[in-house]
């Protein structure tokens, strides 16, 4: 078995998610509306409010970046971060065509944080946090550029059983690439921060305090699956990954197989797949 190497996993993402930039920013209604409530909930668990300075790590094209902009307001600050210069493109395009100018956005590797030591007020990562092959070194750089006292929230997938799509995807793509089965939970998957208990373990040992999780349902409403398959294929999906080994017919052949299966959550009126997330919040101490 070839050795994992972080680096060159992190290289892949980022290439990925410049090439995917643009799709997943067309996608921004979707995932908007997905999101919507559990960002909410975000944004209340890292005690957001007027006037605060805000770091929003691994930010994408910003969606929540600028609900955080919104909340705190022309007073407030708020530092959108990601590995990709591409995702950050769209988040800084985006606040400018809202006119919200206390979006400020820099290329950032999570694990190695370039931001000022006791900074900020309170700090999120949206659905980006699975991505790191060292979780907890990313929360402690989260931990370093807080104020003590400061609040971070952070949403991630919860374990596969409550996210089958996932698991539709994952083992379909597997099984057309002639590859065997993967342990879900491996590091920077997509669930790999949704084993019960594992993410309040990495907050601790990252130095938070007053840590905290609660699950947050959030199906994904569309239409059909049709459409949820558009949002995958829009995105830098390790799925895509995988497909991207096969030609172009056997890939068409994958998709179908798993829009056949995707179909299952059809409903009378529209298509709802399952999905549940993860929303641990943790402290800085003070002193
Ligand atoms: C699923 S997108 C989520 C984007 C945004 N937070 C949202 O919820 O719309 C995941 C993001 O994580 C970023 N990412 C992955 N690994 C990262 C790392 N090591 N450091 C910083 N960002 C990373 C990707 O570039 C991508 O923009």
């Amino acid at each position: 078995m070839i050795p994992f190497s972080p680096e060159e996993f992190k290289d892949a993402t980022r290439q990925a998610w410049n090439q995917s930039a643009s799709g997943w920013n067309s996608q921004t209604p979707a995932v908007h509306d997905w999101l919507m409530a559990a960002t909410a909930d975000m944004l209340d668990a890292a005690r957001i409010t007027t006037g605060m300075r805000v770091l929003d790590m691994a930010a994408g094209t910003g969606d929540q970046t600028l609900d955080i902009a919104r909340r705190i307001g022309s007073g407030g600050h708020v530092l959108a971060t990601d590995l990709s210069e591409a995702m950050l493109r769209f988040a800084r395009d985006n606040a400018r065509q809202a006119g919200l100018s206390q979006v400020e956005t820099r290329v950032s590797d999570a694990e190695d944080l370039d931001v000022e030591a006791a900074s900020f007020d309170a700090a999120v990562c949206r659905l980006g946090l699975m991505f790191c092959p060292d979780p907890v070194q990313a929360l402690r750089q989260m931990q370093h550029a807080l104020k003590p006292g400061g609040h971070a929230a952070v949403l991630v997938f919860s374990e596969p059983q409550r996210n089958p799509c996932i698991g539709i995807l994952m083992s379909t793509a597997l099984r057309h690439a002639g590859l065997p089965p993967r342990d879900p939970f491996q590091p920077g998957g997509l669930l790999s921060l949704g084993k019960p208990g594992l993410l309040e373990t990495c907050f601790g040992q990252a130095g938070f305090a007053k840590v905290t999780a609660t699950r947050v349902y959030a199906p994904f409403q569309l239409p059909s699956a049709r459409n949820y398959l558009d949002f995958v294929r829009a995105s830098a999906s390790p799925i895509l990954q995988l497909l991207g080994q096969l030609d172009p017919q056997a890939q068409e052949a994958a998709w179908a197989d798993m829009e056949e299966q995707l179909d299952v959550f059809q409903l009378p009126e529209g298509w709802e797949g399952p999905n549940e997330l993860l929303l641990v919040h943790g402290m800085r101490p003070v002193g």
